[in-house]
């Protein structure tokens, strides 16, 4: 299947999801039907695909994820965050609605992400344990990656830490994007488990690295975000530690390697290498 038709699948499941009438699920709909690119469920689908697992499993966990992903965003643009204006091309949650219904608005879908991970009947009950788990400590490491980045603000900090904020804010929940998909086949091996942990920590690190790069050389229109949105609140990012092109090496060697790791995969990994050469040559 193309990304396209992925995209068109998670985006149809997620109208779905939020159906019911009331003000909260207007705020809602507003930030999770707009524009994301819908990489963190493509993944999941993807990952799903090559390992067999029928789409109407996975649909419930590409959901989950891009929730968890879209709370995140609304809350990342707060002005007691990022203090963000514009989203997807569109005003920030709370340029729209205000700060305290933004704040309800990823509070929610945060507990529809897990409401949607766990009622799906086709999956086993035991693996929907694991798969809560790994969405859980995914949703807690990005708080706690989002805690590290608005605790450095202005400070001169080594390298090391923003590799290690970078796994945590943003990394998780990709890793667990690809997880929950390989999880949900039950006899998945311990070989293939470990390859695309791997696999999976390497893009979900160049993923933010690469966010930092773009939000240098990219203009606000292509973003659908604000450029230099770093810069502006004097946050350390790779570029500003190491440069653009030491940067732009580190996020590329991270994608390449992530393609040797699933080289090892027992099934054709094609469609995944597909996915993360697409995800290395992204523009915004
Ligand atoms: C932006 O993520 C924030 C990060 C965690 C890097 P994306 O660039 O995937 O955002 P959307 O969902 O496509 O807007
Ligand atoms: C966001 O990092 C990480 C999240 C967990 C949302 P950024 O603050 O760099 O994301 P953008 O650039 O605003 O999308
Ligand atoms: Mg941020
Ligand atoms: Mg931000
Ligand atoms: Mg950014």
């Amino acid at each position: 299947m193309s990304l396209n038709n992925y995209r068109a699948r998670v985006n149809g499941c997620l109208d779905a999801h939020l159906s019911q009438s009331s003000a909260l699920n207007e705020n809602m709909r507003y930030s999770v039907l707009a524009s994301g690119k819908r990489f963190r469920p493509i993944l999941t689908y993807t990952a799903a695909s090559v390992f067999g697992v029928d789409l109407s499993q996975a649909d419930s966990c590409a959901c989950a994820v891009e929730l968890i992903h879209i709370y995140s965003l609304i809350h990342d643009d707060l002005p007691a965050m990022d203090d963000d204006d514009m989203r997807h091309n569109q005003p920030a949650n709370h340029m729209k609605f205000g700060v305290g219904q933004a704040i309800l608005a990823g509070d929610a879908l945060q507990a529809l992400a897990f409401d949607v991970l766990t009622n799906n009947d086709t999956i086993k009950a035991e693996t929907r344990v694991t798969l809560v788990r790994q969405l859980s400590n995914a949703a807690f490491a990005m708080a706690e990656g989002q805690s590290i980045d608005l605790s450095i603000v202005s400070k001169n900090v080594e390298i090391d830490l923003l590799y290690s904020m970078h796994r945590k804010k943003t990394g998780a929940l990709l890793q667990c994007a690809v997880m929950l998909g390989a999880l949900l086949k039950p006899d998945l091996s311990h070989e293939d488990r470990a390859i695309l942990t791997s696999f999976s920590e390497g893009i979900g690190l160049a993923y933010q690295v690469q966010d930092d790069v773009l939000d240098v050389s990219t203009s606000d229109a292509v973003l659908g975000k604000r450029q230099n949105s770093d810069a502006d609140k004097d946050k350390p990012t790779f570029p500003s530690i190491l440069g653009m092109d030491e940067s732009i090496k580190i996020y590329q060697s991270l994608y390449e390697k992530a393609c040797e790791d699933i080289s090892q995969l027992s099934v054709d990994e094609a469609s995944l290498r597909g996915l993360t050469e697409k995800l290395m040559s992204r523009t915004y």
